[in-house]
């Protein structure tokens, strides 16, 4: 797949088929224009816009409108455990259809009222999956393309690799994009000559000026190797990739006897998840902010080993495509 002619770049109008994946925390306004006007397409969190960096939500579209006129894309988390955090979910897909946004990343849940809804607009949907069960009630929901998130990726991270992910998904015939593990040019190239349309970076963009993340976290990301990142179920009850700093290691990675109950029962899962959730909201923040004089919560994916330092967003992107 070369650059020019993949599905990304043709439908939604950018240059380079690199996208900045939605990050609660680290999606500032700032680093998703960064991302858009340098040639990719940058995903607003809306969680991160408007708790973490203090936007309304549509004011803080427009604040993002301000510093670019490149297309934008938006994060839903659709899960349904939630009824009230599923119509704010709703409430900000309208808002983003009026503000002109044409690019949705959905993650979670059925996508299927996100596709109708976007109908007739010309918008895109494409779903975060991590295999092949998921990804067909996706294309049975309708969406336009498929995130594909690999067992390298930060955030959730997937259990599978990148090549048999793409193996396994290429059949449903819908673009793939590559989440996870892309942090320089040669894994980049990798992405592309496996066959995925586009790929989905994270962890390589908290390293850039643009980025509002503390600068401890910043250098810890660029200190990182790929064995430095570990998964835990301490922040929001579900596997989450972060990198192994003192205070994990100190800290422990496992949840304890009680919670670990509680999660892993079909009963109280989805309540002992919430929990977890919200709690990891203001945990998240707080290391964002304060870096390692807080609790050292540092999510980063393996990409971690093909980042060597904190550059401006444009550096990055023409680095990897050069
Ligand atoms: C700090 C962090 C926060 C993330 N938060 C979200 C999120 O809120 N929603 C989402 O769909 N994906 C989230 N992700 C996943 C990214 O959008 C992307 O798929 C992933 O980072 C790709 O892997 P990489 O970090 O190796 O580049 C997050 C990833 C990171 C590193």
């Amino acid at each position: 797949m070369t650059q020019q002619h993949s599905f990304l770049t043709q439908h939604l109008g950018i240059e380079h088929p690199i996208i900045c994946g939605a990050m609660y925390p680290c999606s500032n306004p700032e680093l998703v224009a960064a991302v858009s006007e340098a040639g990719g397409v940058g995903v607003v969190q809306p969680i991160s816009l408007t708790f973490v960096h203090k936007h309304q939500f549509r004011e803080g579209l427009r604040y993002i409108r301000t510093l670019t006129q490149k297309p934008i894309g938006l994060n839903l988390l659709i899960e349904k455990s939630s009824k009230k955090y599923l119509e704010k979910n709703k409430e900000w897909l309208g808002i983003a259809l009026e503000e002109g946004v044409k690019f949705f990343i959905t993650a979670l849940g059925n996508p299927d009222w996100v596709v109708r809804r976007v109908e007739g607009s010309g918008a895109l949907v494409f779903h975060d999956t991590t295999d092949k069960i998921w990804a067909k009630k996706a294309v049975d929901a309708g969406v336009h393309g498929l995130i594909c998130v690999n067992n390298r990726a930060g955030g959730h991270a997937g259990q599978i690799s990148p090549e048999k992910l793409y193996n396994d998904l290429a059949p449903l015939g819908l673009p793939l994009v590559c989440a996870g593990g892309i942090g320089d040019a040669e894994s980049y190239r990798a992405a592309l000559k496996l066959g995925y349309q586009g790929v989905q970076l994270g962890t390589r963009f908290i390293a850039s000026t643009e980025c509002s993340a503390h600068s401890d976290y910043k250098q810890a990301i660029v200190n990182a190797e790929a064995a430095d990142i570990i998964l835990t179920r301490k922040l929001t009850g579900v596997p989450v990739a972060v990198i192994n700093t003192k205070f994990m290691r100190e800290r422990g990675s496992e949840v304890g006897g009680v919670a670990k109950f509680l999660l892993d029962n079909p009963r109280t899962k989805h309540f002992a998840r919430m929990f977890y959730s919200v709690r990891s909201l203001f945990e998240l923040k707080q290391s964002l902010n304060k870096g390692a004089d807080y609790k050292e919560y540092f999510q980063a994916g393996k990409s971690v080993a093909g980042i060597d330092r904190v550059e401006s967003v444009a550096s990055i992107i023409q680095g990897l495509v050069r």
